[in-house]
């Protein structure tokens, strides 16, 4: 497994890949893997001759008072992992390098950062597609997996991939839960037992409104109203949104009638958690 710090020399790798005839798959990642990383590197693996994963945490998705400094890390551990997985090659550059002293060039959407996380972190889609735009002109790949858990990010990434025409193909990845519902996330680690306990209101929510939709309830208005009540007797939670919108343009629905997603992000502690579902009346 190849192991690259240098824009200039994961550049040329790709490009010797390209013209070998070798497809390119890309799982960008901030490190401290886990199995929601784990299931996109075998679905890469599945597309693409080469496998490549980039582990930075991106500084331009922070704002003041986020977790930049204290996102987990474990860089020997998150290579063991990558190695077993089959990965042909991991981008690890440092942020002086992806953005030197006199960097001015964002890319930013006009409409789907405007809802969901987007409303409390109203920078952080700009640096997602800025930098997610900087790794595919850095790894050139023919195909990039992301995590539904994620669900604005990988709605943000398509349309700006369809708006400036770039060449790749965009996956998305199943959420992939711990065994008692909890939607996997780097940012777990910093739960406490109590925080970890409660964290669970999150699955519990979206069980709940897929049963209330099954019994036929589809104002949601009336399943917001319930499923807060689920969260707000929990211990250490603040709820920073519940919506239900559009799965493509993010726009709230007052009604279910076609597939509905059904968003949330919950503060437990000083833990920022979000998870998602998809329902159908
Ligand atoms: P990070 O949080 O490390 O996540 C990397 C990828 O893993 C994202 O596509 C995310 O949606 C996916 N992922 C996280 N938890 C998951 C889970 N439980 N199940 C399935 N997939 C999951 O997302 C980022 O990093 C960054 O914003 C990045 C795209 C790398 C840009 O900096």
């Amino acid at each position: 497994m190849d192991i690259i710090n240098k824009i200039g020399e994961m550049q040329a790798r790709s490009e010797a890949r390209r013209l070998a005839g070798e497809k390119i798959a890309f799982v960008p990642t901030m490190g401290f893997l886990h199995q929601g990383h784990m299931s996109l590197l075998k679905e890469g693996r599945n597309r693409g001759d080469d496998l490549i994963l980039s582990i930075f945490v991106n500084p331009t998705q922070f704002a003041q008072g986020e977790d930049l400094d204290a996102y987990p890390k474990s860089i020997e551990r998150d290579l063991g992992l990558a190695e077993k997985e089959g990965v042909d090659a991991v981008f690890l550059p440092d942020a002086a390098q992806m953005y030197g002293e006199n960097y001015q060039t964002y890319v930013s959407l006009e409409k789907l950062p405007n809802y969901l996380c987007g409303i409390s972190r109203p920078t952080h889609f700009r640096g997602v597609a800025t930098v997610v735009t900087k790794l595919f002109n850095i790894v050139k790949p023919h195909v990039a997996i992301f995590g539904e858990k994620d669900f604005q990010q990988l709605a943000v990434i398509r349309q700006m991939v369809c708006d400036l025409n770039m060449d790749i193909d965009i996956i998305g990845g199943a959420i992939v839960r711990e065994k008692d519902g909890l939607a996997m996330s780097s940012r777990n680690a910093y739960l406490s037992q109590v925080q970890r306990q409660s964290a669970l209101c999150l699955f519990y929510s979206l069980q709940h409104a897929r049963k209330l939709v099954k019994n036929g309830v589809n104002e949601t208005e009336v399943i917001i109203q319930s499923t807060r009540e689920i969260i707000e007797s929990q211990p250490e939670t603040c709820i920073d949104y519940l919506m239900m919108c559009d799965p493509v343009s993010l726009e709230s629905k007052p009604m279910i009638q076609g597939p509905t997603l059904f968003a949330l992000a919950v503060k437990v502690g000083n833990t920022r958690l979000i998870d998602n579902m998809i329902l159908e009346p």
